[in-house]
């Protein structure tokens, strides 16, 4: 059984044992990538050393192409201080629950791991002080995914939320951005890139997978992992596609979700001989029967199915 397969087991059978930290009562906070710094040097250098996510907080709001979208929308002039700007372009860091948010970085650690205030303390609590990750029971384990999940923990092997969580931003569906003002972005020349797609955009500059036993290593992906990554990549697309058609008919943010939903459609209809569970998200591209997709392919090969249409590591972001 696959990694991915095992953690999916154990959260099924998880209960809850502990209590999220400080600031429970409050939505969680943002504490910004520092933070993360002490404990996850490899990842915070790839972020630092090699993507956009990272440099884009330098740039960005000093383009002239910046300037006309954010006099298309309103509010406030400078981007980082802008609430559509800031939605999608910043981590808005604060010191503690009542502090003011303010923009630190661009896309950081907890734009695609969650608001790190409540599950900071228990993601890496093994069983008490000085207990080291080998030494954790199996039964103490679950405990520690589910409850940090539950105070917001968007987990490495919660594939399918992470790919929801990246179109929100990729894919403008950001519930809290109404279409008006997608509109009036759009129009004022923002970019909507109906080619986002998971392989391709997470194993280029934003791979980070330095896994024990061999923490020193970025791994890279095998040709299975590929594959079900490109298969849930589509899952959430087409889910998040459908129900942002919603949002505006404006031709091209429909016409961009429209694109998502037939190269979704297209890869989920090439696995459906292999994946039964595929026909019904095809027909219903409800939330449930994506996550279903997923959880039926966690110890599939689709190589077979999908290989041809996998991008090619020349073509990654
Ligand atoms: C005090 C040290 C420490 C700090 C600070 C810390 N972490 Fe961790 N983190 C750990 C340890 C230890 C693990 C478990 C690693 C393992 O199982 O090999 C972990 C695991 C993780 C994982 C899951 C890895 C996996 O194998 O599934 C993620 C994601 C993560 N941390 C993100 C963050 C983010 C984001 C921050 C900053 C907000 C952060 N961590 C801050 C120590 C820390
Ligand atoms: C729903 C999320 C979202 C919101 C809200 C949003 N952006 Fe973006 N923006 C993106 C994404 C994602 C990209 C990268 C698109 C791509 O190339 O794939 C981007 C790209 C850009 C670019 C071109 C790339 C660059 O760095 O020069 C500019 C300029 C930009 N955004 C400005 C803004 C401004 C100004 C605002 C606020 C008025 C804003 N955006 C709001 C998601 C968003
Ligand atoms: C663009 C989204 C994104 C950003 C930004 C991001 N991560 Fe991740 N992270 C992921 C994904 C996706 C995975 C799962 C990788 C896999 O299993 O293939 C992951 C995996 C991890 C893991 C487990 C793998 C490993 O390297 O041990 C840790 C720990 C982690 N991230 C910490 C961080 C920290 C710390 C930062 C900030 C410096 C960060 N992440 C920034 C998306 C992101
Ligand atoms: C909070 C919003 C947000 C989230 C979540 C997010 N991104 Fe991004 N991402 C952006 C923005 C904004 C840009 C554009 C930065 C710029 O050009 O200024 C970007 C740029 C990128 C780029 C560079 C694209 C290029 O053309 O060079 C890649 C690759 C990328 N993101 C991958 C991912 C992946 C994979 C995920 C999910 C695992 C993800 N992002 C999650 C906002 C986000």
């Amino acid at each position: 059984m696959g990694r991915h397969g095992f953690y999916g087991l154990v959260i099924g059978l998880a209960t809850i044992a502990f209590s999220p930290g400080v600031g429970a009562q409050a939505e969680p906070f943002f504490q910004g990538p520092k933070k993360c710094l002490e404990c996850h040097e490899a990842e915070y250098k790839v972020w630092e050393e090699g993507t956009k996510h990272f440099t884009s907080f330098k740039e960005m709001h000093k383009t002239d192409e910046a300037k006309a979208i954010v006099k298309a929308v309103g509010g406030k002039k400078n981007p980082k201080r802008n609430q559509v700007c800031t939605l999608c372009h910043y981590t808005m860091v604060q010191k503690d629950a009542d502090a003011e948010a303010k923009a630190r970085a661009g896309p950081s650690c907890e734009s695609c791991h969650g608001a790190s205030s409540d599950w900071f303390p228990i993601h890496d609590n093994f069983g008490g002080a000085g207990v080291k990750p080998e030494a954790e029971t199996a039964e103490h384990r679950a405990e520690r995914l589910k409850a940090a999940a539950d105070a917001g923990m968007t987990w490495p092997y919660m594939i399918y939320d992470v790919a929801l969580n990246c179109l929100s931003c990729h894919g403008m569906t950001n519930p809290e951005l109404d279409g008006e003002t997608v509109t009036a972005m759009l129009e004022a020349g923002h970019p909507i890139n109906p080619e986002f797609e998971l392989v391709r955009y997470s194993q280029g500059t934003v791979r980070h997978r330095f896994y024990r036993p061999d923490t020193t290593t970025n791994a890279e992906m095998t040709p299975a992992e590929l594959a079900r990554l490109f298969v849930t990549g589509h899952a959430a697309s087409l889910v998040s596609a459908t129900a942002a058609l919603g949002k505006t008919d404006h031709a091209k943010y429909a016409g961009a979700q429209k694109a998502r939903i037939e190269a979704a459609r297209a890869a989920l209809e090439a696995v459906s001989a292999a994946v039964p569970e595929a026909a019904a998200l095809l027909s219903e591209p409800s939330d449930a029967n994506a996550r279903a997709v997923v959880e039926a392919i966690l110890d599939k090969d689709l190589t077979q199915e999908v290989g041809g249409m996998l991008p090619g590591k020349g073509t990654y972001k």
